[in-house]
């Protein structure tokens, strides 16, 4: 089954609410291109993470529909077993929390596990793993203990063992958060190599600047669970949509005898002036 060609992933008025009927999503309309870059960002509480989980099938639209690899994602589909297959194969997700994601006794068998449930030798699916580890520089922690490893680490751990399954499509949940500035740019780097291997890259963030320099494409949503503005990377330059959902806000500062606004963020420069104190 091949991706006809057309968007990769198509949602179609896709509302979505958890139990005890909490609006997290609502009619989100959204194309997903193959190899695309796409950055989701929206305040806390907006729907970004709900979204990636309805894109990897682990929880379905409640009115909409969701179209991926041209056939509908519901619960139905992903209880077939061939299908289920190739979908996981396919799509992977890297939460947001590595805790969740990591439980083998060492950072090997962690990245061996996806391989070792494919169809090939457990040779070749050590192999696969002990590749994946030098390639992404972690073999010196090949023996440690996941649970044991800092933050970065975990996450590093984390992304190695989804690309050892050979996924297409990498979801990624604040994959930034608590990265330190060298780790950020190898997790940046990574992504920018990953795009340009023809994967379709999808993360949901917060951070700005990693969106600006990691996305072609850009979905924000704003607070009423609706996709305020898609399209490409530029709209991140468009301050007052960033600050009508909440991803700039804005700070009174008082210089002097004279007050005014700004915006924060890294992208938009403060233009401002600051009167000397009189
Ligand atoms: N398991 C859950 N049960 C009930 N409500 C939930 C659950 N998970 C999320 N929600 C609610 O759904 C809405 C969207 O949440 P979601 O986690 O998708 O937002 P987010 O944009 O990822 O936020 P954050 O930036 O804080 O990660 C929020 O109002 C949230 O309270
Ligand atoms: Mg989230």
């Amino acid at each position: 089954m091949s991706a006809a060609r057309g968007p990769l992933f198509e949602l179609r008025g896709v509302s979505y609410a958890y139990p005890g009927g909490r609006a997290a999503l609502d009619k989100v309309d959204l194309d997903i291109a193959e190899g695309a870059r796409l950055a989701i960002l929206g305040a806390n509480g907006s729907g970004k993470s709900t979204l990636l989980k309805l894109i990897d099938g682990l929880i379905f639209p409640a009115a909409g529909a969701l179209q991926a690899f041209g056939r509908t994602i519901d619960e139905q589909a992903l209880e077939e077993v061939n299908f289920n297959a190739y979908f996981r194969r396919r799509v992977a997700f890297v939460f947001q929390d590595s805790d969740i994601q990591l439980f083998s006794p060492t950072v090997f068998d962690e990245v061996a596990f996806g391989p070792l449930q494919l169809d090939i030798s457990p040779e070749a699916a050590a192999r696969r793993a002990d590749d994946v580890l030098e390639m992404l520089d972690l073999s010196p922690l090949r023996d440690r203990q996941p649970h044991q490893l800092s933050g970065g680490e975990k996450k590093k751990v984390a992304i190695a063992a989804v690309l050892a399954i050979g996924p297409d499509v990498l979801l990624l949940d604040e994959p930034t958060n608590n990265l330190d500035p060298r780790t950020r740019a190898w997790l940046l780097d990574l992504l920018l190599e990953l795009g340009r291997a023809g994967k379709t890259i999808i993360l949901a963030t917060q951070d700005l600047d990693m969106a600006a320099d990691f996305a072609d494409a850009v979905v924000i949503l704003n607070e009423g669970h609706q996709i305020a503005a898609a399209g490409p990377a530029m709209l991140l330059a468009d301050t007052e949509l960033l600050v009508a959902v909440n991803l700039l806000h804005e700070h009174w500062h008082r210089h002097g005898r004279t007050a005014h606004s700004h915006t924060h963020s890294h992208l938009a420069a403060h233009e401002h002036e600051h009167l000397p104190a009189e």
